[in-house]
């Protein structure tokens, strides 16, 4: 690997801070959604006020991603910490105050900060008053939280992202755009404009960004989960390959070439769907392209997808592809607990495939593996995280050294423990353990777990070694 890879790990700072009303910040909506619990799993939620309470101990959790050895961490500068509510005139100067000293902080130990601009934290007054992204005035409070930002952080921060998983807004609508649909707007439609303005405002982000501070990097983010045919029959084929432009590409393919790519035309044409897109709004998204510095994105996992052999119209049947919930299961795979299949020769596919495509610098920066875990006597023996680790790396070692992707970092999920986009302390991901329980804090100290001594050696080896050989 090269001598400048980033090698790091990446939080989302609304999962993990707690600090809850502290210092100015508003409610998000992470804060107050109403969670539905991932398929077959019984609903164990944590309240977000203390979270793994990393808004009091970030010098100590910095502290020890230092000790790792990172050359980079990605967290989010909670958006309703610097606008409360969102619509605010003013930015919230402790909440400014907190992410420089966080960023001051990481420079000292020599850390490069990754900075994501909206990870599920959209001020909760934007949701219920506006409808989030739906309503283009958010897109505008969201440029103004942005330009808040960067200007206090220029010349500090050289990596941007500028919005978090943007493609599951469509499907997530409430924690990953702030918006409900409306009654009078089909399923479609809502893709389709809250595709476009997810879209507006990541270009918009891009435009302040390189304003504010030229020199800075910027990238657009997706949550990546290649869709694998689940036969070689060409419906299961076709089958995948919609889903994969409707799910994966379409926002890289409008963020890179600054235009709506000719089966997103169809799609909406088809459906007889009016956007509202406007030609200055067109314009932002073109000029955006051209500044676009790389593409990130989280990878855990791979799905798959196959046809429905009893639809006949293919409208119909597109539209069951799209929002297929069947969760069907790659025969080839074994799953954690919570059903999510490991495939790690999938990034090395997705590495490849994006590269090939887009023809522009790639960046990891999500991957890992949530597992239910228990402390005996201060230590946890995480060699199934170990192991997960081994071979995603082994797999965008490949890419990189034999297949000659321009891969700029890899960003496992995550340094410490936080709770899970379903508001759960079980599913557990950090290279270190925060002992709380779901309904019991207990102290909230840091234990590093046995993969953090092996994350370790692999980033001082600058992944050459990846052996599971630590004495713990
Ligand atoms: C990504 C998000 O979707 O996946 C993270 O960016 C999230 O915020 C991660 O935590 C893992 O998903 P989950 O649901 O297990 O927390």
């Amino acid at each position: 690997m090269e001598k400048d890879f980033l090698w790091g790990a990446a939080l989302s700072n609304v999962q993990a801070e707690g600090g809850y009303l502290e210092d100015g910040k508003g409610l998000n909506v992470y804060d107050t959604l109403v969670v539905t619990p991932e398929k077959g799993i019984a609903p164990m939620f944590c309240d977000t006020a203390v979270a793994t309470d990393h808004y009091h101990h970030y010098k100590e959790d910095i502290d020890l991603m230092a000790e790792m050895g990172f050359k980079a961490y990605r967290f989010s500068v909670v958006w309703s910490r610097i606008h409360p509510m969102g619509d605010d005139e003013k930015p919230n100067e402790k909440g400014l105050a907190y992410y420089e000293d966080m960023v001051d902080y990481l420079l000292e130990k020599g850390i490069e900060p990754v900075v994501s601009l909206v990870h599920f934290d959209m001020p909760d007054h934007l949701l219920r008053e506006y409808n989030g992204f739906l309503n283009k005035k958010v897109i505008d409070f969201y440029a103004q939280h942005v330009e808040s930002v960067v200007e206090r952080l220029k010349g500090k921060v050289k990596y941007w992202i500028t919005y978090n998983e943007i493609n599951l807004a469509p499907y997530q609508s409430d924690l990953v755009a702030g918006a409900y649909r409306p009654e009078n707007m089909s399923q479609n439609e809502m893709f389709a404009q809250l595709t476009i303005n997810t879209e507006i405002a990541h270009a918009r982000a891009v435009e302040v960004i390189k304003r504010v501070d030229p020199q800075a990097k910027v990238g657009g983010m997706i949550g990546h989960a290649p869709f694998y045919p689940l036969t070689c029959k060409s419906e299961d084929i076709l089958a995948a390959d919609f889903k994969n432009k409707m799910h994966n590409y379409l926002p890289y393919d409008i963020m890179t070439s600054g235009t709506l790519p000719p089966y997103f035309i169809n799609f909406m044409q088809k459906r007889n769907i009016h956007i509202d897109l406007s030609d200055t709004e067109k314009q932002v998204i073109l000029e955006s392209s051209r500044k676009l510095d790389y593409l990130a994105f989280s990878y855990y996992r791979s799905h798959v997808q196959s046809s429905f052999d009893d639809i006949k119209d293919p409208i119909a049947l597109e539209d069951a592809i799209l929002f297929d919930q069947r969760g069907l299961k790659n025969p080839n795979y074994k799953a954690n607990e919570w059903g999510w299949q490991i495939d790690s020769e999938g990034l090395r596919y997705s590495l490849i495939d994006f590269y090939h495509r887009y023809q522009k610098p790639l960046f990891i920066v999500e991957n890992g593996i949530g597992i239910d875990e228990k402390m005996v006597d201060g230590k946890i023996y995480d060699d199934e995280r170990i192991s997960y680790y081994q071979q995603h790396i082994t797999s965008l070692k490949a890419a990189v050294e034999h297949d000659g992707v321009h891969l700029m970092g890899y960003l496992a999920w995550s340094p410490i423990d936080f709770l899970s986009s379903h508001k759960e302390i079980r599913k557990r991901y950090g290279f270190v353990y925060v002992n709380r329980d779901f309904d019991d804090l207990l102290d909230l100290k840091r234990y590093p777990k046995k993969s953090f001594y092996w994350y370790q050696k692999v980033i001082q080896t600058n992944g050459e070694d990846l052996e599971n050989n630590i004495d713990y």
